[in-house]
């Protein structure tokens, strides 16, 4: 049942044609708001913001690759002008990919870095300034527990994701020394399905075959906490620590 939390308030979603930013969408339009349902996938963005109209919300879909600076500034420049404010910002566009870091290419690195990173950066900057001066609004970074937790052949995945969380962090320690009423949140899932990373551009240039993601992903052992996993030994006795560890000073 609608509580109208959000009523009447401007929300926008990245990556919101599908799994998480989708569901998304559809809550806060049922919660009451006016969702701008953005994503690199137009026809995607579309369908989502057709259900939310189907159900007398109201929606609108615009296409948006959150690595590029100059479709954000034109984004937000045209939610200012059609609605003057946007009260919220859900950074929910990602990808993933599953290869050892040995086999991973600097391009794939990189990709992941610029739409998980990149994306919650830029979101967040441009977001901040579209604010700030009118008062305030929340920004929600979606991070994933690949950025607390190590899980192999998920290096750039968990490294990206460990940079949105502690980048949430100081940004939303700015936003409260500058008394500017923007609220700077992390939400950090488990395992949802579909998991991100069906497609990486919409040009298609890496298409993960469906079989061999979902076995590697069946395969994943349980996360690998740092402190969960005892040294091993090794046949002299010495102590071989396999798992990193952090020191503070
Ligand atoms: N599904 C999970 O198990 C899980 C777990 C932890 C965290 N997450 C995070 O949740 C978010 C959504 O994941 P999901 O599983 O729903 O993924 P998904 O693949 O179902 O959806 C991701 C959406 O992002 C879009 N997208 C991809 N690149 C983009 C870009 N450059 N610009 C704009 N949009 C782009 C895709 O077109 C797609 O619609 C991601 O940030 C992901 O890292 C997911």
């Amino acid at each position: 049942m609608s509580t109208g939390r959000v009523h009447a308030k401007i929300a926008l979603v990245t990556g919101g044609g599908s799994g998480i930013g989708r569901a998304t969408a559809i809550l806060l339009a049922n919660e009451g708001a006016t969702v701008i349902v953005s994503d690199i996938d137009a026809h995607a963005a579309e369908q989502v913001a057709n259900v939310i109209r189907d159900e007398a919300s109201e929606a609108e879909a615009v296409k948006l690759d959150v690595a590029e600076e100059s479709a954000w500034m034109a984004v937000i420049e045209g939610i200012l002008t059609r609605h003057q404010r946007i009260d919220v910002l859900v950074n929910n566009a990602g990808v993933s990919f599953a290869k050892p870091i040995a086999e991973t290419t600097l391009d794939e690195w990189r990709r992941v870095l610029s739409v998980n990173l990149d994306g919650a950066f830029l979101g967040t900057k441009h977001a901040i300034v579209a604010m700030r001066s009118r008062g305030g609004g929340s920004i929600i970074n979606v991070a994933s527990v690949s950025g607390i937790n190590a899980y192999p052949e998920a290096s750039a995945y968990g490294a990206s994701k460990a940079a949105v969380r502690h980048f949430s962090k100081i940004a939303a320690i700015e936003c409260a020394d500058a008394e500017t009423g923007i609220r700077v949140n992390v939400v950090t899932p488990g395992g949802v399905k579909p998991r991100c990373g069906s497609r990486w551009t919409s040009s298609g240039s890496w298409q993960p075959n469906r079989a061999e993601r979902t076995k590697r992903l069946r395969g994943w052992r349980a996360p690998h906490p740092h402190t969960s996993s005892p040294p091993r030994r090794t046949s002299s006795g010495a102590s071989s620590t396999l798992l990193p560890m952090s020191l503070l000073i």
